[in-house]
């Protein structure tokens, strides 16, 4: 090898590290999701290929990334929603709620006229959410979306109900589990109340009705003694008793904006506490480790949960009586069901809790958990924890025919093969 030979390979070292330190690196919008979409933050909507399979279209981030980019010209649309809510950019406070902007670089937008640091593009408010009626469900349930509304009553959607109006419980609900849902945003506000929309005819406070003490005497009213019922509703070791649980919870959404949407009343249902913080808690982590792992094949999750009868406790008599926490509503579910759907592989699985510590069987689907890991690790057959069967969605299908129709053709197992499309290769000539 020649010394020109070595200086020439020099030279095109040399000239490659300053192409790649000269590349347009700014010709990118970056935006970092834990930290720059937060307190009074506007929502960035972005129409290009993030937009979920129901059509929502936050920016998100995906699984192995917490950094979203965006093309410089790249069109993003920013949103403070809430009724009385404007934009106030870099102090300037603007009379409109939804501006059309467009990625200049690095972390510039351009809203109009101008062009703003993204930290400057702020709303004079917390975005809010709200709550939109539309229609009914089958069965007669009422359908409402939580959700942010747009100008031109354009609606931002991020759970739908079907809600069970003469006993206000969500009979099911649904959403979109994005990947990477790891990379979400911490709430720290956990005391933040429930929003009381369609509950605020009740005789007394939710606060009345999910109190130990107070549980004993209602379900004492219903079993005929409140002596029998302190056998079961156990106030000493709190755990016996029922907690307040949100069927989509605050932690299967990315940022604190939609967490916070989460906080309605529309969206809980009772449970008992050992069950709650025991196997329910463990099944919604492990199904967002699965959201998140990257070695699963890149897809967002769309999940169904809901309820299922009424539970029941036995009087003195030994009759099981239905379990209301108020005359006729607000009834404790005897199964609480999950569905977890992968909507490009059609795979699902059902998971199907029993909401009751003294009670075991759910004996109306064939349980498949030994067919799919969901379940290994944990013991989903300790009852005071709440007992946890698997069944396919077909066979759910069966016990359970309000469940909307989607297409699916095969058990989604925890451990689902990752096959990625093989790359086709030109043959040689
Ligand atoms: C607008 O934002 C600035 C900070 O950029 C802040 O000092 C000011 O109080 C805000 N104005 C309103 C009306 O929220
Ligand atoms: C919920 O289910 C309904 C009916 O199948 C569907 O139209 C809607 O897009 C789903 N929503 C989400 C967030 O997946
Ligand atoms: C991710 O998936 C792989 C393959 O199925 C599995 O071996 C691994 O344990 C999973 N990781 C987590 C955190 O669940």
């Amino acid at each position: 090898m020649s010394f020109l030979d070595t200086k020439f390979k020099l030279l095109v070292c040399f000239l490659y590290i300053l192409g790649i330190l000269l590349q347009p690196s700014e010709s990118v919008c970056s935006i970092d999701l834990r930290s720059a979409i937060m307190g009074k933050s506007p929502l960035l909507l972005h129409s290009g290929d993030n937009v979920l399979p129901d059509g929502t279209a936050f920016l998100l981030p995906r699984m192995n990334s917490v950094i979203a980019t965006l093309h410089a010209g790249e069109e993003v649309e920013f949103l403070c929603a809430g009724a009385s809510n404007k934009f106030n950019l870099s102090g300037d406070v603007r009379d409109v709620n939804y501006i059309q902007g467009y990625c200049v670089s690095g972390s510039n937008f351009n809203l109009g006229q101008h062009s703003y640091s993204l930290d400057k593009i702020s709303c004079k408010e917390e975005v809010k959410s709200s709550v939109k009626d539309v229609g009914s469900c089958t069965g007669g349930s009422k359908r409402l979306q939580i959700g942010f509304s747009k100008p031109n009553n354009e609606f931002i959607k991020l759970i739908d109900i079907c809600l069970k109006g003469s006993s206000l419980i969500p009979s099911y609900l649904n959403y979109t589990l994005v990947e990477g849902i790891d990379n979400r945003q911490m709430l720290e506000e956990v005391d933040n109340p429930d929003k009381t929309d369609y509950f605020n005819n009740l005789p007394n406070s939710m606060q009345y009705y999910y109190t130990c003490s107070n549980q004993q005497t209602i379900v004492g009213s219903i079993l005929g003694s409140k002596a029998v019922a302190s056998q079961k509703i156990v106030c000493s070791d709190s755990s016996n008793y029922f907690v307040k649980v949100h069927l989509a919870p605050s932690s299967d959404f990315v940022y604190q904006q939609q967490q916070r949407s989460a906080r309605y009343l529309i969206n809980t249902i009772p449970m008992w506490e050992s069950i709650a913080n025991g196997n329910w808690q463990k099944l919604e982590n492990e199904i967002r480790l699965y959201a998140s792992n990257i070695s699963r094949e890149s897809s967002d999750l769309i999940i169904y949960a809901g309820t299922l009868d009424v539970t029941t406790l036995p009087d003195n008599n030994r009759v099981q009586k239905s379990i209301y926490l108020e005359n006729n509503k607000l009834p404790v579910p005897q199964w609480v069901w999950k569905v977890v759907y992968e909507p490009q592989a059609r795979e699902g699985i059902v998971f199907i809790l029993v909401n009751n510590p003294y009670h075991l069987k759910f004996a109306r689907c064939r349980c498949v958990c030994a067919q799919t890991k969901w379940t290994l690790g944990w013991n989903r057959q300790e009852k005071n924890k709440g007992y946890i069967y698997c069944c396919t969605v077909e066979n759910f299908r069966n016990v359970y025919s309000a469940l909307p129709q989607f297409e699916v053709t095969g058990l989604l197992k925890k451990d689902r093969p990752y096959n990625p499309i093989p790359v086709e290769i030109e043959p040689q000539k």
